[in-house]
């Protein structure tokens, strides 16, 4: 029976149940991560809370737990659901209350809501790669906080089902800023550039990692803005993210980027990126 995390309690699936007037319903006022776990163990769960926690912040919610408190609710919740491999999913919302868009008074106490699912790594894309189409950005300006409101990625990503594609890759006017629900990079000539962390993305954990790995291999990090003809004239492009890891991207609006193939710095991050898998999960 699967169970769910909802307000300190882990319910059975068709017991958890949230309120009509919840701010998250009704107003998508609430924040949200998606944290994966890899035989068992939670990867870069600190960093996840710790942008969970920013997140709230930056929306003015206090939701009354630490990061331990946190990682201890995905880590039961992995165990009583039996999932080894898989992703967790944890959101929370200003709570209950009387639909008015200002926030409620009296205060009322952020609704969190967890559940976990068993997924498998996409090694058929880390293999081949994805299609991509770009998309103008169309989203709201605090695209660093990891806000419910998704609107903007939605149409992004139903965009690139249209058109037989895996993910959307938004630009503002021509500055390429990331993914429908990932972060874009270009290599060019042995260097990785991506849009540097500001309000127009999401500051993205397995970017991070990305970095680290290419710190370790000394490959040039470039954290610039680039354009979307700069993007379709890389040597290799890839997308990121909890799901995605390390993507290669070979085909953008029907333009094939490197013969088709995946490339070797792409391949050096997807090595990298599996030692950091053993190094940064935690039981
Ligand atoms: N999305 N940018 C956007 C808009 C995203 O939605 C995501 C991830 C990322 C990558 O962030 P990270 O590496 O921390 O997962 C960047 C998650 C997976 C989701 O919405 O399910």
């Amino acid at each position: 029976m699967t169970k769910v995390f909802i307000n300190g309690e882990f319910l059975n699936q068709e017991d958890a149940k949230v309120s009509y007037e919840d701010r998250g319903y009704v107003f998508g006022d609430g924040i949200y991560e998606y944290i994966r776990a890899y035989n068992g163990k939670l990867f870069t769960v600190t960093e996840h809370f710790e942008r969970f926690l920013r997140s709230a912040s930056e929306i003015q919610i206090d939701l009354g737990y630490t990061v331990e408190e946190l990682t201890d609710i995905v880590r039961q919740l992995l165990k009583i659901n039996d999932i080894q491999n898989g992703g967790i999913y944890i959101q929370a919302t200003r709570g209950v209350a009387p639909r008015n868009h200002s926030f409620p008074t009296p205060e009322v106490k952020p609704a969190i809501m967890a559940f976990a699912k068993s997924y498998d790594r996409p090694y058929d894309d880390f293999e081949n790669g994805i299609n991509a189409v770009t998309v103008e950005d169309i989203r709201w300006l605090r695209c660093d906080i990891k806000s419910l409101n998704l609107l903007g990625n939605v149409l992004a990503k139903e965009y690139a089902v249209k058109y037989n594609a895996t993910e959307a890759i938004q630009h503002r006017d021509e500055t390429v800023t990331e993914g429908a629900s990932s972060n874009v990079y270009a290599i060019k000539d042995g260097e990785i550039y991506t849009h540097p962390v500001n309000n127009y993305i999401l500051n993205g954990i397995t970017r991070k990692v990305i970095k680290w790995v290419a710190e370790d291999d000394n490959i040039p990090f470039n954290e610039e803005t680039f354009t979307v003809d700069f993007l379709k004239n890389a040597d290799e492009v890839i997308v990121s993210s909890t799901s995605a890891e390390v993507t290669p991207v070979v085909k953008i609006d029907g333009e094939i980027v490197n013969d088709g193939k995946v490339g070797p710095i792409t391949k050096k991050l997807q090595e990298g990126f599996e030692k950091y898998i053993e190094s940064k999960s935690i039981n």
